[in-house]
C-alpha cells in the first residue's frame, strides 16, 4: 500500500516513521510519501494560506496551492481516495480504516489555522474525516492517527495474532477486548481472575467471550 501525506511539516512524521508499526512495514507493505506544500506552491515566498474572505480571523489554506501540490504528485485527480482531515469529516471508526486499509493508494491532505479552503474539500478531496469531535491545531496528528490506524491492518505489521482479536474487531462482533492481567497474580489485593491461571483453555476462552464487551 501507498500512502501520500501533504502537510506543511513532514519533518514531524519522522518518529512515527521508527516505531512500530509503521516502521515494520516501511519498505515492504508500506510506502510513505511526505510532500509537503511549500514545495510545489505557485505562490511567491512558499506562501500557502490567505484571509479567508469574508473578513474574520485566521488563515485558510489555498486551494490553487494544494491543486499545485496534487497536480505535482498525480499530474491530475488521482483516482484513489484522497482524504481532507476535517473536525467536520465523518468520523473514524476501525470500519472506517479497514475501508482504508484495503485500498492500495491513499492520500492524506492536512491543514492548520482556520482550515481548508472549502473547494478543496469539495473538489479535491474524495473524502473528509474526522479523528474525533474536538479541534486540533493541525492535521498531522490526525494523519499520524490515521497512518497508525491503517499501518496496524497491513500484514507483518503486529505479531501474528495480535491483530485479530482487538477492539472493535469483527471477530468481538464490534465490540470492547477482554481484560489483560500479567504478574504478579496479586498486587495489594487484587487478584488476577482464577479462571486464567487455571491452564483450562477452554475455560480460558470461554471467559474471555464473556467479559467483551
Ligand atoms: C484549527 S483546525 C480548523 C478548525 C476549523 N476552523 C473548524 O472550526 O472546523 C486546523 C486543521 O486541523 C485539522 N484538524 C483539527 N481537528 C481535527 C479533527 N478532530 N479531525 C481531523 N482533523 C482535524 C484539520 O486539518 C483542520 O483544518
Amino acid at each position: 500500500m501507498r500512502i501520500d501525506v501533504f502537510t506543511l511539516v513532514p519533518h514531524a512524521f519522522a518518529w512515527l516513521t521508527e516505531q512500530r508499526p509503521i516502521a515494520a512495514v516501511l519498505g515492504s507493505e508500506l510506502e510513505l510519501r511526505l510532500f509537503n506544500y511549500r514545495d510545489t506552491t505557485p505562490l511567491r515566498a512558499g506562501q500557502v494560506d490567505d484571509e479567508p474572505y469574508g473578513g474574520g480571523a485566521g488563515m485558510v489554506l489555498r486551494v490553487d496551492v494544494v491543486a499545485a501540490a496534487l497536480d505535482a504528485v498525480y499530474g491530475g485527480a488521482p483516482s484513489h481516495p484522497v482524504v481532507a482531515l476535517s473536525p467536520q469529516g465523518r468520523p473514524l471508526t476501525q470500519a472506517v480504516v479497514e475501508e482504508f486499509a484495503a485500498e492500495p493508494e491513499l492520500t492524506l491532505l492536512s491543514a492548520r489555522f482556520e482550515g481548508f479552503d472549502a473547494r478543496i474539500v469539495e473538489q479535491l478531496a474524495s473524502d473528509a474525516i474526522s479523528i474525533g469531535p474536538y479541534v486540533l491545531s493541525n492535521g498531522d496528528l490526525p494523519a499520524m492517527v490515521v497512518l497508525d490506524a491503517v499501518a496496524r491492518r497491513l500484514p507483518g505489521a503486529l505479531a501474528e495474532g495480535s491483530g485479530e482479536l482487538e477492539s472493535f474487531s469483527e471477530e468481538l462482533g464490534g465490540g470492547l477486548e477482554y481484560p489483560h492481567y500479567t504478574r504478579p497474580a496479586e498486587f495489594r489485593g487484587w487478584p488476577v481472575p482464577d479462571v486464567l491461571l487455571s491452564g483450562d483453555h477452554a475455560k480460558i476462552e470461554a471467559w474471555r467471550r464473556e467479559h467483551v464487551r
